[in-house]
C-alpha cells in the first residue's frame, strides 16, 4: 500500500478518481477513496482531483488540510485513532491506553512509524460512550478497551494480521437501549408513514407536523413544521433535504443507534419532508467516525428503491421523485453546524456561513434546504403515521413528545434512554444506576454542568434543553480535569475562521492547563471569566458561543475546583522566563545569581 514511483502513482491516482467519480461526484467521496487507497492525498493527487472536478487546486488543497481524516503525508497501514472523550476516551479506565499502545508498537503519537506499518493518534469523541474506552482502526470501531486488549491489538498489528481475521466480537456495537418511548418502542415499517402521508396529502401532513409541536432534536429546538413551511414557500429552482447525522458532540450517540436500528423511520421522515417542500434530492451527512455504518445504510437505501419508496414515481405517484445520497464527513465537529455542513456538502471547508440568510431560503447550492437532525426526521415519520395528537399527548406544553438521551459516564447502565420531555435529571440518574453523583453535564460540553441541588430540574425547552447527551460524573471524578478536556476539545475543533474563537479557545485551554497544573493565580481566574465572556459574546457561530460554557458554569457553581489549585501569588506569567534561560546557562557554564532572573 505504500506509494510506488511517481509516474505509476499519477496513473493510479486517476484510476481511483475515475472509479470514485462513477459512484459520486462529491469531493469528500473522491478524497476518501484516495486516502484509503494511498494512505494520504499527495499534491499530485490534489492537482488531478482539481482538474477532474474543474475546481481550483487551492480549494481542494484547503479541504484536504481542513479535515482531520485526510493526510498529506502517509499514515500507517494500520491507522489507529483513540477517542479522547471523557466517557469513551483512552484514559477512561484509569490507565493511559494511548501511551500503552504507542509504547508497545514503538510509535510516537501523531507520527507514522518509519516502516509505514502503523500510526496512532488521538481523536475527538467517536460516539461510543456507552461502550467504554474506544478506538477506530482503519475506520472500524473497537470498544471496551483495557490493557489486555491493547496488548493483543499491538500483537495483531505487529504480525500484520488483516482486520478480517481479528476477533469478530471486538467490532460488535450494541444499541444498549434501556428505556424505550414513543420512537423506540415501535418501529415504522418501510412505507407505512409514506402511505399515510400520501393518503392525507402533503399540505395536511405539514399541518400535522406543525400541530404536533415537534421541535428540532439537534439542540436549537426550532419548530420543525415551521422550518418545512418556510422552505416549501421559498422560491428556488430546486429544493433539498439534508439529514444531519454528524453527531459530534462528545457524549452523544443516540443518532448512531437510530441509524443502526431505525434507519427506515429516518429515511421515511426525509422522504415525507421532500414531498412537503418539493425536493427531489436528499443527502444524509454521516460523520466520518460512523463510516462503518455505511454498507448497512446503503443496503437500506437499496431496499427502499426496490420497494418503490425512493426513486421516480414513488409508490406509483406520478411526479413524486426523490432519492438520497450519503456523504461521509471526515472528522470535523464544526460540520454539525448546519451551514458548515452545507459548505462541506458543496466540497468546501466546513466554515459556518453568515446567517441570515438561513438554509431554508439559501442552503445547498444557494437553494432552499431543510436541515434536520436524525431524531427529528424519525419523529416526523411517526407523526405522519400516528398523527399530531398522539405525539402531543406526551411531554410538556412547550416540549411535546419524547427525547432520546445518550447517557454515559459513572453509572451502572450507560446507553439509550427515551423519556417524555419533562423528566427530571434525578429520574434519569435513578434509572441508569448512578450513585454518589457529583455533577451532570447536560447537552455535551457546549451544554450545562449542573450540581446536585439542581437534579430536580427537568429536561425540556422550558428548563434544560439538550441535544441528548447526559454525562454523569461521580464523586471520585476530578471535575477540573473534565473541564480541561472540554477546553482542549473546543480549541482543537475551532474552525479558525473568526478571531474570538480561534484565539480565545486556545487562551482558555492554556489558562486552564496552567490552573490545573497548580500554577494558577487569582489573576488567571479573572482572566478565564473575562475571556470566557468575550468568546461567548463575540464568536461567529454556535461553537464559539458555547465553548466557554463549561468554564463559566464551573467558575460559578464549582469555584472550589479552581481555588484549591491556585498558587499563592497574585500573578504568575504563563511563560517561565527563568526556565527559558536554562539552556543558555548550560552552554555558558554559568549558574551564578546574576545568570538568574530575580
Ligand atoms: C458546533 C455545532 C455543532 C452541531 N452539531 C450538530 C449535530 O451533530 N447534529 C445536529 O443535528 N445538529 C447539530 N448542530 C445544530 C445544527 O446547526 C442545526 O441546528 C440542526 O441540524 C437543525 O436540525 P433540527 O432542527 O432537527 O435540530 C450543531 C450546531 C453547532 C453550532
Ligand atoms: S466561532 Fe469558532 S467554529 Fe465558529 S466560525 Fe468562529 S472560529 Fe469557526
Amino acid at each position: 500500500m505504500s506509494p510506488p514511483n511517481r509516474t505509476v502513482t499519477v496513473k493510479q491516482v486517476n484510476t481511483v478518481i475515475a472509479d470514485a467519480y462513477s459512484h459520486s461526484h462529491h469531493l469528500l467521496h473522491i478524497l476518501y477513496a484516495l486516502q484509503q487507497r494511498f494512505l494520504h492525498i499527495s499534491h499530485d493527487a490534489v492537482r488531478e482531483v482539481a482538474s477532474h472536478l474543474g475546481l481550483p487546486i487551492s480549494q481542494v488543497e484547503s479541504v484536504v488540510e481542513f479535515y482531520s481524516f485526510f493526510h498529506k503525508i502517509p499514515c500507517g497501514r494500520y491507522n489507529i485513532l483513540l477517542s479522547n472523550c471523557t466517557s469513551c476516551g483512552y484514559k477512561a479506565g484509569g490507565e493511559n491506553l494511548l501511551h500503552m499502545l504507542c509504547h508497545r508498537l514503538h510509535v510516537v503519537a501523531g507520527k507514522t512509524r518509519a516502516d509505514g506499518l502503523v500510526s496512532i493518534d488521538e481523536t475527538s469523541c467517536i460516539g461510543m460512550c456507552d461502550h467504554g474506552a474506544a478506538l477506530l482502526v482503519n475506520g472500524m470501531p473497537i470498544t471496551r478497551l483495557d490493557a489486555g486488549k491493547i496488548t493483543r491489538i499491538a500483537d495483531l498489528v505487529e504480525t500484520e494480521t488483516p482486520l478480517a481475521d481479528w476477533p469478530a466480537g471486538w467490532f460488535r456495537i450494541d444499541d444498549n437501549i434501556h428505556v424505550s418511548g414513543l420512537l423506540l418502542k415501535d418501529d415504522v415499517a418501510a412505507g407505512d408513514a409514506l402511505r399515510a402521508m400520501l393518503a392525507l396529502g402533503a399540505a395536511d401532513t405539514l399541518s400535522e407536523i406543525i400541530q404536533s409541536g415537534l421541535r428540532g432534536r439537534g439542540g436549537a429546538g426550532f419548530s420543525t413544521g415551521m422550518k418545512w413551511k418556510f422552505c416549501r414557500e421559498a422560491r428556488g429552482d430546486t429544493h433539498y433535504v439534508v439529514c444531519n447525522a454528524d453527531e459530534g458532540e462528545p457524549g452523544t450517540f443516540k443518532d448512531r443507534v437510530l441509524l443502526h436500528s431505525h434507519a427506515n423511520a429516518v429515511l421515511e421522515g426525509m422522504t415525507i419532508c421532500a414531498s412537503v417542500i418539493g425536493a427531489e434530492q436528499g443527502f444524509l451527512y454521516l460523520r466520518g467516525e460512523y463510516r462503518y455504518l455505511l454498507p448497512q445504510l446503503q443496503a437500506v437505501l437499496e431496499h427502499r428503491r426496490e420497494l418503490c419508496l425512493l426513486g421516480n414515481n414513488i409508490l406509483s405517484h406520478p411526479g413524486f421523485n426523490f432519492d438520497i445520497e450519503i456523504i461521509v464527513g471526515a472528522g470535523a465537529y464544526i460540520c454539525g453546524e448546519e451551514s458548515a455542513l452545507i459548505e462541506s456538502l458543496e466540497g468546501k471547508r466546513g466554515v459556518p456561513r453568515n446567517r441570515p440568510p438561513f438554509p431554508v431560503t439559501h442552503g445547498y447550492l444557494g437553494q432552499p434546504t431543510v436541515v434536520n437532525n436524525v431524531e427529528t426526521f424519525a419523529a416526523a415519520a411517526h407523526i405522519a403515521l400516528r398523527g399530531s395528537a398522539w405525539f402531543r399527548a406526551v411531554g410538556t406544553e412547550k416540549s411535546s413528545g419524547s427525547k432520546i438521551l445518550s447517557v454515559s459516564g459513572d453509572c451502572a447502565a450507560p446507553g439509550i434512554y427515551e423519556y417524555p420531555f419533562g423528566v427530571s435529571i434525578q429520574q434519569v440518574l435513578d434509572d441508569c444506576g448512578a450513585k454518589d453523583v457529583q455533577a451532570v453535564q447536560v447537552g455535551g460540553p457546549s451544554g450545562m454542568l449542573i450540581n446536585q441541588e439542581k437534579f430536580n430540574r427537568k429536561l425540556g425547552f422550558e428548563d434544560l434543553p439538550t441535544g441528548g447527551s447526559l454525562m454523569v460524573f461521580g464523586q471520585g471524578r476530578d471535575l477540573l480535569a473534565i473541564i480541561v478536556n472540554f477546553a482542549h476539545f473546543f480549541a482543537h475543533e475551532s474552525c479558525g475562521f473568526c478571531t474570538p474563537c480561534r484565539v480565545g479557545t486556545a487562551l482558555l485551554k492554556n489558562g486552564l492547563d496552567k490552573i490545573a497544573s497548580g500554577h494558577g493565580t487569582q489573576y488567571d481566574m479573572d482572566e478565564m471569566q473575562r475571556m470566557g465572556m468575550l468568546v461567548k459574546r463575540r464568536s461567529h457561530c454556535g461553537l464559539g458561543q458555547t465553548a466557554a460554557n463549561p468554564i463559566l458554569d464551573s467558575l460559578q457553581r464549582f469555584p472550589h475546583l479552581f481555588e484549591q489549585r491556585l498558587a499563592h501569588s497574585n500573578f504568575e506569567p504563563y511563560f517561565n522566563l527563568d526556565g527559558a534561560l536554562e539552556e543558555a546557562r548550560q552552554v555558558t557554564h554559568r549558574d551564578d545569581a546574576a545568570a538568574h532572573l530575580k
